[in-house]
């Protein structure tokens, strides 16, 4: 999505190899307009498969959760990280370790709110080894719903999650996809290597 590789290019900070920071618009203040475009991006891309829910997890993954869930008009569920003062029972939980942050969280969702006709869309802001992804599918499959698609607004593709999720047979949709971030560079995945890859 230009949109978004324009604003990375232009307010994303390499932090190292393998860390780029884009707190200015995703991660700590928010940009809406952008978010809004990204939101009808993942509807479109989506747009055929039926989606009844769309589930994220908290906290950065909630803005681009609403906005497409918002497109499509249907509800958005987060897994929350830490338990709910007044959510103490009827929980379906998934542990996610983050090889980032070296630690391991269990992640939660109500039993309630996902049925096993539910059709779910998952969308989270980065995709890095793919942990987050694979602990909400985890929580998809314990409701014994069905995974419709992942949607990503900034993938690694030079780390693992990608290859991850395409092992699991999910439609994976990355509205930008960074192939290095070498030298302090940000190189993003070329259009022929797209079209020649998946
Ligand atoms: P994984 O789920 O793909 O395996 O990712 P990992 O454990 O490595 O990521 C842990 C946290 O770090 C996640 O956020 C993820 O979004 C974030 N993250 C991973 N790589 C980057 C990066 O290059 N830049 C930035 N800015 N974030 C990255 P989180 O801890 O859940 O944070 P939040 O959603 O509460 O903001």
């Amino acid at each position: 999505m230009k949109q978004l590789e324009e604003k990375i290019l232009a307010e994303g900070i390499v932090l190292s190899n393998t860390v780029l920071k884009v707190d200015s618009f995703i991660n700590h203040q928010m940009d809406p307009v952008l978010m809004k475009e990204m939101g009808k991006e993942f509807a479109r891309r989506f747009q055929h498969k039926k989606i009844t829910k769309v589930l994220t997890i908290e906290s950065s993954g909630i803005a681009p959760a609403i906005m497409t869930a918002l497109e499509l008009e249907v509800p958005m569920i987060f897994a929350r990280k830490r338990k709910s003062l007044t959510l103490r029972e009827g929980l379906i939980t998934a542990k996610v370790y983050s090889f980032t942050k070296k630690e391991e969280n269990e992640i939660t969702v109500a039993e309630k709110f996902v049925s096993p006709n539910d059709q779910i869309l998952i969308i989270d802001d980065f995709l890095a080894n793919g942990q987050a992804a694979l602990g909400l599918m985890e929580i998809v499959k314990q409701v014994g719903a069905k995974v419709a698609g992942i949607g990503i607004v900034i993938e690694k593709s030079f780390q693992d999650g990608r290859q991850r999720l395409n092992d699991a047979g999910i439609q994976v949709e990355s509205l930008a996809r960074i192939a290095s971030l070498e030298n302090g560079k940000v190189e993003f995945v070329k259009e022929e290597a797209l079209a020649g890859g998946m």
